[in-house]
């Protein structure tokens, strides 16, 4: 049996959390958009062509902010090709996807559907193939009330208020030679900085996100990060993160699960090159930290390059549709608590993608929608991750993997939600053949009762469920089974009020919100 020891404390803050650091991401590639979340005649559509089996899904996911319109989709995005009656929007060519775009949904119907799935939109404008200029009149499409060119065009289009949409991304993965128009390090970072400081002249309160490296394997990675930051460390808010993660040919099981170690050396090293920059130019803000795309990404390589080299264009052929295991679960769960962990400084992240693409939610075009194995991690921790993060003091026996050495057979971290009186431990237990105890020291959460234990393990998640265990509410050290994710729910509870009700507690706590089975 493994062991562990987590011990909390109200005392031990990381920070509070942001609620877009459960963020996800649309683009216009493949089966993401058409086929995806619109699709005008399939059964389930509505009067606007979007798709209630993808809503509904979305909805459970409760993710506040997508990323829009992408993606390497948008270094060479003419957005005023999807404005305006549809029946005039004119088809064109996608290169970064190698498929035809018919400009169907554009950025009124993305909003709308936003409306519909309760998030906001991360608008990302062309730094690749446009500029400044071109920025500034989306922004004034978007935000600007009336009286003005764009605006008044946005209004001619039957949108009558601006969508004020508050977070922009400057671009996408400038540093990547796949990029439409890429760029040095020292041509975006002087773009980053003159398209911010002219969109502030617009709004002073927009939330701007510079491109930070396309991943930590690029050559150029941390100078990139230096250089931009260099450039436009007082006008922007965020520098971005992008990491995907394969398992490898030569990658077993276990060095597969311990990968968001890396995540977190990523973390860290971008966090210390904000920091230099910011010693460098006597700086007085801290810079934050946008992860805005992040997923397991490996089993689809081959026909992406299929679609790319050998097919006609298109209009959205399906690209990278990864069909994810439990062992993807297991890691999405694992990068999950990465990011609580570090909370204080990736204030955003957006797990990329979200329908059809690498994606938690899928769709068949002439049947349903369904979730994948990697939805269940991301709905517990965006569902009952909401309030602070508190400091795991976290004591596991180890083990060692190919790549990595001393790696926790227990990961863990809790959520603190003060108004609702819940107290929420995520842990994963990487040891695929035996269970782990996992005992909690909740200190200074006196009355705060085990509530709830949703375990999910391979038997479960083949079996097409996830399931709510019911355990010893009073025991000290819960069992984590081997291979598992779990989600154990503490929540307030005044246990004079349960007297005579001892058998149906979870019924008599407040906010209890049963998980039950959940079948996909
Ligand atoms: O999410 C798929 C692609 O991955 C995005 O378009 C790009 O930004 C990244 O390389």
């Amino acid at each position: 049996m493994k062991k562990a020891k987590l011990s909390v404390s109200k005392d031990a803050v990381i920070a509070a959390i942001d609620k877009r650091l459960y963020g996800s991401f649309i683009e216009h590639i493949g089966r993401a958009v058409y086929g995806g979340i619109y699709q005008p005649g399939h059964p389930s559509a509505d009067g606007d062509g979007f798709r209630k089996d993808v809503i509904t899904l979305v909805k459970d996911l409760r993710v506040p902010i997508i990323r829009y319109p992408g993606g390497n989709f948008v270094s060479g995005y003419n957005w005023e090709d999807g404005v305006g009656p549809v029946a005039q929007r004119p088809a064109r060519l996608d290169l970064a996807w190698r498929c035809t775009e018919p400009n169907h949904v554009g950025i009124g119907e993305f909003a709308r559907w936003c409306g519909k799935v309760d998030a906001e939109v991360m608008m990302a404008v062309n730094l690749g193939t446009r500029g400044v200029q071109d920025a500034l009149n989306l922004l004034e499409y978007c935000n600007h009330q009336g009286g003005s060119l764009y605006s008044d065009l946005r209004i001619s289009h039957g949108a009558r208020e601006p969508y004020k949409f508050k977070t922009w991304c400057l671009g996408n993965e400038l540093d990547g030679k796949w990029q439409t128009a890429y760029k040095t390090a020292h041509e975006y970072g002087r773009l980053a900085d003159q398209t911010a400081r002219a969109m502030r002249m617009f709004d002073p309160s927009l939330e701007l996100v510079a491109c930070g490296s396309s991943s930590p394997a690029m050559a150029t990675f941390p100078e990139w990060e230096a250089v931009v930051l260099d450039n436009c460390y007082d006008s922007v808010d965020y520098i971005s993160l992008h990491q995907y993660f394969a398992k490898n040919k030569d990658d077993d099981t276990p060095n597969f699960l311990a990968k968001n170690m890396e995540m977190e050396r990523f973390i860290k090293t971008v966090a210390a090159t904000c920091d230099y920059i910011k010693a460098k130019q006597r700086g007085k803000k801290t810079m934050k930290l946008s992860f805005d795309e992040w997923n397991v990404w490996f089993h689809s390589g081959a026909a992406l390059d299929d679609t790319m080299k050998n097919r006609p264009w298109q209009v959205a052929p399906p690209i990278v549709e990864d069909v994810y295991t439990f062992e993807d679960a297991l890691l999405v769960g694992l990068v999950l608590i990465s990011l609580l962990k570090n909370c204080d400084r990736v204030r955003m992240a957006c797990l990329a993608q979200l329908v059809n693409v690498i994606a938690p939610i899928m769709t068949s075009e002439d049947g349903g929608a369904w979730a994948q194995t990697i939805y269940h991690p991301f709905m517990h921790v965006s569902n009952y991750g909401r309030g602070v993060a508190l400091q795991p003091l976290l004591k596991s026996t180890k083990h060692d993997t190919k790549d990595f050495t001393d790696v926790n057979d227990v990961e863990a971290v809790a959520v603190w939600d003060e108004e609702h009186g819940a107290l929420t431990v995520f842990a994963v237990n990487r040891d695929q053949n035996e269970p782990a105890g996992l005992d909690i020291d909740l200190r200074d959460f006196e009355k705060y009762l085990l509530a709830e234990h949703i375990v999910m393990t391979k038997e479960s998640c083949e079996g097409g469920h996830v399931v709510s265990r019911a355990d010893d509410a009073s025991a000290a050290t819960q069992t984590l089974p081997p291979a598992s994710w779990n989600v154990l729910r503490f929540v307030f509870t005044d246990l004079s009020s349960l007297l005579g009700h001892e058998n149906n507690l979870a019924s008599m706590l407040p906010n209890f919100r049963p998980y039950g089975t959940f079948n996909f």
